[in-house]
């Protein structure tokens, strides 16, 4: 499928052929970065907090010789006044060459993309996908291990909510991995995501914080701002804590897509199995390739 004009919105519109084009394009990213998309414009649109995704697509941005807008927070924008996000899109689509779009409503990505006629990348929409991270995460594990394929990779924590996990385990599905999904009970992968991967990978879900054999202990944040109560949260909070003793003991590499809050101790960043700061460097990269592919092709 060509790349220019694509939104990117579902890891699930996207072959394993995709993922390694992603993963090619960002490799010359980080090694060779051209100044080629001078001239361009990004719209980026914020409904919700940010730090990495939205300083990486604006540092991206400007990296290729364009120049971003936008906002970092519904606040001050005219939402406030009743704007509907069809009516925004349209605007921030006159203004701009592609639109990269944080939305607390699973589904707004899409919304977006039919409205607008300029690429829409989703930057999450809330507990449903983050393809921009997954390529990031993808193209991390690959640089790290000069491939994925052989790999055995654990999702920890918060997988009912934690967006990066869906669109990872959908990305990972298209290689020869192994997926360790572990999880409190009641924040386990939504059923669909854990029968669609199995069609094609190896699944096993346990609610032990079992770390043998992984290549990859991806930690992730219990996503408080997404329960619909305040004692469903308190239940959970804290309950897998990555220690020094623990993470020490590890063989593979540790990822988290941040931010942290207490699953992965202090003292941990310290060790060598602690990957996750290198892995947010990488968002540079990534995206410069992705919005090269969706704005040049
Ligand atoms: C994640 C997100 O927003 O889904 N952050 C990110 O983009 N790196 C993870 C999280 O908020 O826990």
């Amino acid at each position: 499928m060509a790349w220019k004009g694509r939104d990117i919105i579902s890891i699930r519109d996207f072959s394993r052929k995709d993922v390694e084009s992603v993963i090619a394009r960002s490799r010359r990213m980080e090694r060779r970065p051209k100044r080629s998309l001078e001239g361009r414009t990004l719209a980026s649109l914020f409904f919700e907090p940010s730090t990495r995704t939205k300083l990486s697509f604006e540092t991206a941005m400007h990296s290729l010789g364009g120049s971003a807008v936008g906002f970092a927070s519904p606040k001050g924008t005219s939402v406030e006044k009743g704007e509907t996000l069809s009516d925004t899109i349209r605007v921030a689509e006159g203004y701009s060459d592609c639109i990269v779009m944080r939305h607390p409503q699973e589904g707004a990505a899409r919304l977006a993309a039919e409205v607008s006629l300029k690429p829409v990348i989703n930057a999450g929409d809330g507990a449903n996908q983050h393809p921009s991270q997954t390529f990031l995460d993808v193209y991390f594990m690959h640089k790290s291990f000069r491939g994925i394929d052989g790999l055995t990779v654990g999702l920890i924590g918060d997988l009912k909510y934690g967006r990066t996990t869906h669109s990872l385990a959908l990305a990972l599905s298209h290689f020869d991995v192994k997926l360790r999904l572990i999880s409190p009970q009641n924040l386990r992968m939504p059923q669909n995501i854990i029968s669609d991967v199995k069609k094609r990978m190896d699944v096993e879900e346990t609610e032990s914080l079992s770390l043998d054999g992984l290549d990859v202990v991806y930690m992730t944040r219990i996503q408080q701002e997404r329960f619909p109560d305040v004692e469903e949260y308190e239940k959970v909070k804290g309950v897998y804590v990555l220690t020094k003793e623990r993470a020490s003991s590890i063989d593979g590499i540790i990822m988290h897509p941040l931010p942290r809050v207490d699953e992965i101790a202090k003292e941990v960043d310290a060790l060598e199995q602690a990957k996750y700061f290198e892995q947010a460097a990488c968002g540079v990269p990534v995206r410069m390739a992705l919005l090269e592919m969706v704005i040049k092709g």
